[in-house]
Order: C-alpha cells, then sequence, then structure tokens
C-alpha cells in the first residue's frame, strides 16, 4: 500500500487553539481522510510547540512552569480535536523524549556533515514571532527607528550571544536548483516565486541556539546551550516518522500543511537542514492564507481570536469544516462571519443538499414504500446525470491533488444542484399520478443513487453528516471510516429491492 504522510504545523502552547489552529487541521484531516477512502495507507500528524523562549514567557506571566501550562494546553488541543472529527494517526509532544533524541541526533548529523560552527549572535529578536532580524532588515522596513518588528510592529530586543551557527547558505544553490526542478515542490505558485525570490537574494547563515534561556533541548555536549526552537520544531516531523531509524516507511512527507506566515521556516530552513543531514525532502508544502473575523485581524491584545468553543456553541462541527473550506480558495487569505456562514449554510447545505435528500427519500417512500425499482431504459437525462457524478470523482480527485479544497466542494454542489434540476424535469409526482411505475423506478433509482455516491465524495469533509445521509440511504448504521473508494464508488451498487430509511432532515433550515 501507498503511503500517505500529511503534517499540520505543530502549535504554540502559550496560547489557546483558535480559528487559525482549527483551519489547517481541518485541511489536514480532509485529504488524510480522502486518501485512506482512496486505499493509501495514511499518516496524520499533528502536535504542539511547547519550547522556547515565548512559551517560558507566557508560562511566567501566568505564575506557572513552561511545563504546567504547556500541559494545561496540550488538554485544550487533545479535548478539540475530536470534537471537529480530526482523525491524526498521532499528536506529537516537543517534550517527549522520542522528540528530544530525534532533535540531538539532527545536531549531531548536521555537525558531522561541517554545516555547523559556533560564532557570535548580534541581532534583533521579536519574542512573540521567535524571529530574528538584521539591522539592515529593520532598516528596510523602516522599523529602525521604532525598532519595531517587521512582521508584527511589536518591540525587538537587541541580543548578543555567543551562539551556534547553521551554514545555511551553503545550501542557496542546491535548494534553488531543487525548487526549480520540483514546480511541486511549494504551493501555491504564488508562494513558489515568493520563496524563489527570496533565496535568490541570499541566504545568510542562521543562528541555531541561545544562552540567554533554558526552557528547550540542549545542544548536544554544550548544555549551556538551548536548540533554536526553529530547528527543535521542525524535526517534529521526522520524530513522529521513526527517526533516527533507519526504518521510516512514511518518510518523505508528502505535505507539510502550514500558514503562510510561516513559509520561510518550511520551505527554506527545512529542506536546507534536510539536505545537509542526508536525508529526503518532502514532496510539498503547502502554505494556505489567513483569516480576519468579522473583516479584523485577529490578535491576542485585541482579544478578538476567534475560540472553538463560540463557533460550537452556533454550529455543527462538520458545517464549521465545510464553510472553512467553501468559503475561501485554499491559499488565499479571507474574512469569517457568522453571516456568511448561515448564507452559505441555508443556500448550498439545507436548500441544496438537504432538500435533495429529503424530496427523494420522501417520495421513494409516498410512491414506493421506501423499496428501490429497478432502474430500467436510460433516457439521455439519466445518463447526463451519470456522467456528471462520474466527473464529479474525477474532478474531486483532482482538486485534492492540489489542495484545491473548494473546487472539490463545487464539484459536488454541482452534482447536488443538477440532481434537483432532475428531480424537476422528471417530476416524480406526475410520473406517478400517470402510473408510469418503470419511469418512476428508474428516476428513485438514479437520485437515490446519486445521493449514496455524493455522500461518499462529502464524506472527508462532513464525515458525521455522511454518515448521516448514508445511514438513511443504506438504512443501516455506516462508518465514513469505512468507505473504500475500490468498493464502493460504482454507479449502480444499491440492490433492487433495498430498502432505504424514512428521511429525516440533516441540514434543517436555519432562521
Ligand atoms: N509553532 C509554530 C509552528 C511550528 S511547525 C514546525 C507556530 N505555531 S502557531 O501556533 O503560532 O501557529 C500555527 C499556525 O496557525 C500557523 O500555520 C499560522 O499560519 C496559523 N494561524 C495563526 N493565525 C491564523 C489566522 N488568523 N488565519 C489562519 N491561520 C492562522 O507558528
Amino acid at each position: 500500500m501507498k503511503s500517505f504522510y500529511v503534517t499540520t504545523p505543530i502549535y504554540y502552547v502559550n496560547d489557546e487553539p483558535h480559528l487559525g489552529h482549527i483551519y489547517t487541521t481541518i485541511a489536514a484531516d480532509v485529504l488524510a481522510r480522502h486518501q485512506r477512502m482512496s486505499g493509501r495507507d495514511v499518516f496524520f500528524l499533528t502536535g504542539v510547540d511547547e519550547h522556547g523562549q515565548k512559551v517560558e514567557q507566557a508560562a511566567e506571566s501566568r505564575g506557572v512552569s513552561p511545563i504546567e501550562l504547556a500541559n494545561m494546553v496540550v488538554k485544550r488541543y487533545r479535548d478539540l480535536w475530536p470534537r471537529f472529527s480530526i482523525s491524526n494517526d498521532d499528536f506529537i509532544r516537543t517534550t517527549e523524549d522520542r522528540h528530544k533524541k530525534a532533535v540531538a541526533e539532527m545536531w549531531r548529523r548536521l555537525d558531522a556533515a561541517g554545516a555547523i560552527y559556533k560564532g557570535f549572535y548580534e541581532d534583533w529578536y521579536c519574542v512573540p514571532c521567535e524571529t530574528y532580524w538584521t539591522g539592515t532588515q529593520l532598516k528596510d522596513a523602516e522599523a529602525w527607528e521604532s525598532k519595531a518588528c517587521p512582521d508584527c510592529g511589536r518591540a525587538v530586543d537587541q541580543v548578543k550571544e555567543e551562539s551556534y551557527f547553521f551554514r545555511l547558505g551553503d545550501y542557496q544553490e542546491q535548494l534553488l536548483a531543487h525548487i526549480r526542478e520540483h514546480p511541486d515542490f511549494i504551493g501555491p505558485d504564488s508562494r513558489r516565486n515568493e520563496v524563489l525570490r527570496f533565496v535568490e537574494g541570499g541566504l545568510r547563515d542562521l543562528s541555531i541556539s541561545r544562552t540567554t534561556f533554558s526552557w528547550g533541548i540542549s545542544v548536544p555536549d554544550d548544555p549551556k546551550h538551548v536548540v533554536y526552537v526553529w530547528i527543535d520544531a521542525l524535526t517534529n516531523y521526522l520524530t513522529a516518522a521513526g527517526f533516527p531509524d533507519e526504518n521510516m516507511p512514511h518518510w518523505p512527507a508528502d505535505i507539510h500543511l502550514i500558514g503562510k506566515d510561516i513559509l520561510r521556516f518550511h520551505a527554506v530552513y527545512w529542506p536546507c537542514m534536510l539536505m545537509a543531514a542526508g536525508l529526503p525532502l518532502p514532496k510539498r508544502v503547502f502554505a494556505h492564507g489567513w483569516w480576519t473575523v468579522e473583516g479584523k485581524k485577529m490578535s491576542k491584545s485585541k482579544g478578538n481570536a476567534l475560540k472553538p468553543d463560540e463557533l460550537l456553541e452556533q454550529y455543527d462541527a462538520d458545517v464549521i469544516r465545510y464553510f472553512l473550506l467553501r468559503e475561501v480558495p485554499f491559499g488565499h487569505d479571507g474574512d469569517f462571519s457568522f453571516a456568511a456562514m448561515k448564507q452559505r449554510y441555508n443556500s448550498e447545505l439545507a436548500n441544496d443538499f438537504g432538500n435533495l435528500l429529503n424530496r427523494s427519500l420522501s417520495m421513494l417512500y409516498k410512491y414506493r414504500q421506501g423499496v428501490l425499482g429497478i432502474s430500467g431504459n436510460e433516457e439521455a437525462c439519466d445518463r447526463a446525470l451519470v456522467a456528471d457524478v462520474e466527473a464529479m470523482q474525477r474532478g474531486v480527485e483532482e482538486a485534492l491533488e492540489h489542495q484545491a479544497f473548494h473546487d472539490a466542494l463545487e464539484h459536488i454542489n454541482a452534482v447536488v444542484r443538477h440532481g434537483n434540476r432532475y428531480v424537476e424535469e422528471n417530476a416524480p409526482w406526475s410520473l406517478a399520478k400517470t402510473g408510469d411505475n418503470e419511469r418512476l423506478d428508474t428516476v428513485l433509482y438514479h437520485l437515490v443513487e446519486t445521493l449514496r455516491l455524493v455522500a461518499i465524495q462529502i464524506s472527508p469533509f462532513m464525515p458525521r453528516k455522511s454518515e448521516a445521509m448514508l445511514e438513511q440511504i443504506l438504512n443501516e448504521p455506516f462508518k465514513t471510516e469505512n468507505i473504500s473508494m475500490r468498493k464502493h464508488s460504482g454507479w449502480g451498487l444499491l440492490a433492487v429491492g433495498h430498502v432505504c430509511a424514512k428521511p429525516s432532515p440533516v441540514f434543517p433550515r436555519m432562521d
């Protein structure tokens, strides 16, 4: 079985989960579920980033130790994921022993490759972003006077300390060649160009250890140094794959899903580290955009970060999953609003989806006691519907190949709309009136079979809603986790004489 390894960033434990964190995790979950259905041996990793000065300071300000803070926030994440039906296979914490071992081994390999040297570090540091800036970068960003972080605008601190450096610059040409030869390495394309320009501008060696705080993993054989949090964090993807074991069936990762703000770490530092350590590079890094909420940037200081609980109070987790991936093309920025969510819910889910399911099963009961009859001679409109269902299956597959979630959903919605048109065109109520039972059976069969295949395609996005649909169609308990495209995706698998369950609304209208 071909493996498929998908990751989310590991989330800092200095703060509670919010909309941005659930977004990436849901996207990764959709890919994982889709690939499992397609028969791949999936390994889906998420987790938390526990080390670094930022976490140390957050703990201090709350009067707890870093590990106490980490334990609290980790619990929040662990409790949260099942509520969103997140099907991760592993959850990594960077304070685990397996990870400390992996980081130490990564360090040794970089060192053995001659990629590390000791020097002095004199720069500007933004603690909240865990990012270093040179004087030139501050000047370029017109932040020299204010000593503000070019990214977030908060004050940067000057640091001068003994530090180990990674010879990032030595890998510049190799990285450029890799990006040019592997057009799929970075997505979307706009981000790929951004990274190319950045690397062409020249790579500066990277400071990779600190001596000014202690919350982290010690440098092997030099415990006064702590490994820079990004070297620590990036290595998590290898740890979970079994590193430093020689046998790593899931490595290289098929895709790292990340937000656009951490692209440089994943598309520049990480591949260079891997090249230096002699390890294969991930196949793809995809950077999604950022959400604003009701037109405003989410921020801790403004206190307007959208909390998962707030969302779940008003909407079913599956509807949130659907909305986040439908509203904004993956890779673009977007604005979240409750009004937009309700609007989309009512039009696409309640009106289109819910309606098709309800009216189809209601008619099956009203006219045929819930029993599927023989699908007789196909007319052009029947063939068109079947063709559209098959086009949807190919379309979803293709769209998810390049993480175009909104396109995948649009393919599915197009079939749902087609199904509703098909009902109007064939007017089963007239067929029932005139007693054209053969045609009536054919039409009802096409509707229910279309719904079954639509439910299968939507299942990675809305696993519980899909289950509710399939349980009515199949009239038995069903777990979407058991869907296999090979076994379940062909047209015409519903048996003649099968009795569907009575419809009950899966997407009730919201007022
Ligand atoms: N710990 C690092 C990642 C290390 S990965 C080896 C980190 N953590 S984070 O908790 O600050 O952010 C995690 C993710 O949340 C990032 O991908 C970031 O893009 C995402 N988001 C944070 N705010 C966001 C929005 N407003 N919208 C969408 N995603 C956002 O960075």
